[in-house]
């Protein structure tokens, strides 16, 4: 065995000219993006069903690109018409290619079996079809959309069965990128994971095609090898454990506000554990984003399918004190109305899920707002990045009535705009323009008592309460 693999690793990887990337979002976008930029003598090609989305990454306003992400822009002019395309063309590309990537989504299923918890893997399935259909020569195929274990063996039915004779590779190579930082992630990965065939010479081969791409800025220490299943259940991991830390700090928040702990200085304590580390333990009004919620159910799924019932409840307990922590935050604001927000106008600053990105999946904002106007509250929102439309469509995609929202849902272009006569914020997203605001000013335009609800522990307790406020923060 040793001897085989001795002999694969000696295999050559094939010679790339052409990638194809099907799925134009947030992570096919960035990716390619850097990809291009370090492979100059690889042509990418990002390709998408929805034309409006490739005409926005084509604007030759590089700053009207669809997806918002530090220092993304700037690759973009660097590259875009020289070795960077983007293109609705998908048989083009994907007859050229000879790697294509699938980053479509694979969001939680909302309908039939695994309805909320399994993924739907619709858009993974056309795309393999279409691959199928299409391909006339050999072709590595590398999944990118977070999927459930064993996606591959799927792919890879679909394309023997449906595809002709043309050879394909199916690799797993997880993104790891945090929105927000996708540049910078891309740029210098903590690591890169690639799963394969491991025992056959063709897997080798492919794996250590993909190793020679990423070797072009990745050092080959940091790139990790695996076996398929490997790599499609350590994305899942990976995001169940940070979501976990996140979840635990929370649920030692709501402690602290009860005994006089101050949870900031928790974090540092047990983050100063070098067993523990200090990152992802900032309590929050709940996490959100594509990712976490999304995987951790699709773990929760798996381990009931093999009746792993404590496996699944274990996990799932992380969504439900996630769940908590954005009832408790709005509730909290409620409570301190004297019970009553009817008719009161609240603020929410910041609608996405973290701050530099204008995605709002799974924002904790969705909830916090749906139950805002659940109390008849009148919700107004400003955030820098996300449009009014997106935060309309997101709170109608949560089940909220549109009347209540054409009613009692505004949207405002500036901060001081929205917290004119409010009687409380709160704070969803830790925009850096939030930590600056002159607070002082803020407070002249609102109703008093003024309450500042901060869902993100950006501000300092005695200075806003110097200035008047009723401040509540996370776990303080
Ligand atoms: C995550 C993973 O980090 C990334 O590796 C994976 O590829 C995709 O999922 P992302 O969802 O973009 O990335 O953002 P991340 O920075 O992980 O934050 C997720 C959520 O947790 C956000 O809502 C964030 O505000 C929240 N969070 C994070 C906290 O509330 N506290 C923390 O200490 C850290
Ligand atoms: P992610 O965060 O995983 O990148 P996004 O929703 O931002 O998710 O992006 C996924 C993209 O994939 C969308 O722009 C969607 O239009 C595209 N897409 C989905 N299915 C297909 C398909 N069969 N062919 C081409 N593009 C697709």
């Amino acid at each position: 065995m040793l001897e085989c693999l001795i002999i694969y690793k000696n295999q050559k990887p094939v010679n790339i000219k052409n990638i194809c990337c099907i799925g134009a979002g947030y992570v096919g976008g960035p990716t390619m993006a850097v990809i291009a930029q370090k492979c100059p003598d690889i042509q990418v090609t990002v390709v998408d069903v929805n034309a409006d989305r490739i005409s926005a990454w084509n604007d030759p306003d590089v700053e009207k690109i669809p997806i918002y992400e530090p220092g993304l822009s700037d690759i973009v002019a660097a590259t875009r018409g020289r070795n960077l395309f983007f293109s609705t063309d998908i048989e083009k590309a994907i007859d050229e290619a000879e790697i294509i990537f699938i980053s479509v989504n694979t969001p939680t299923k909302d309908y039939g079996v695994g309805k909320g918890k399994a993924a739907d893997l619709k858009y993974i399935e056309i795309c393999a079809r279409q691959i199928a259909a299409i391909a006339r020569t050999d072709k590595i195929i590398v999944e990118k959309s977070t999927i459930p274990v064993r996606t591959a063996s799927t792919i890879k039915d679909i394309l023997e069965q449906v595809g002709n004779k043309a050879d394909f590779q199916i690799l797993s190579n997880p993104e790891f990128l945090a929105e927000g930082t996708a540049v910078s992630d891309l740029m210098q990965p903590d690591r890169i994971l690639i799963g394969g065939d491991i025992d056959t010479e063709a897997g080798q081969r492919a794996i250590d095609t993909l190793v020679t791409i990423y070797n072009n800025w990745v050092p080959k220490e940091r790139i990790v090898t695996t076996n398929i299943w490997s790599s499609e259940l350590s994305k899942l991991a990976a995001n169940a454990f940070l979501a976990q830390r996140v979840s635990s700090i929370n649920s030692i928040s709501e402690l602290c506000e009860k005994t006089g702990a101050d949870v900031g200085e928790i974090s540092r304590a047990v983050g100063a554990d070098t067993r523990i580390g200090d990152k992802f333990l900032k309590a929050s009004v709940g996490f959100g984003g594509s990712c976490f919620q999304k995987d951790i159910l699709n773990l929760v799924y798996i381990a009931r399918s093999y009746n792993l019932h404590e496996v699944a409840d274990y996990w799932e307990q992380v969504i439900l004190i996630n769940e908590h922590q954005k009832r408790r935050f709005a509730y909290k604001i409620i409570k301190e109305q004297h019970n009553t927000v009817s008719g009161k106008k609240i603020t929410m600053l910041g609608w996405a899920f973290k701050k530099d990105t204008n995605d709002t999946r799974e924002t904790p904002a969705i909830a916090v707002a749906e139950i805002l106007l659940q109390e008849q509250a009148e919700v107004v929102v400003y955030d820098p990045k996300v449009t009014e439309q997106q935060m309309v469509a997101d709170l109608e995609r949560y089940g909220v009535d549109a009347a209540v929202i054409r009613e009692k849902f505004k949207v405002c272009t500036t901060a001081m705009q929205a917290v004119q006569g409010a009687y409380a914020i709160a704070i969803i997203t830790e925009w850096d323009e939030f930590r600056e605001l002159d607070w002082a000013a803020v407070y002249r335009q609102m109703v008093q008592p003024a309450s500042v609800f901060d869902g993100r522990n950006i501000l300092h307790k005695q200075t806003m309460q110097q200035l008047g406020f009723k401040y509540f923060a996370i776990g303080r």
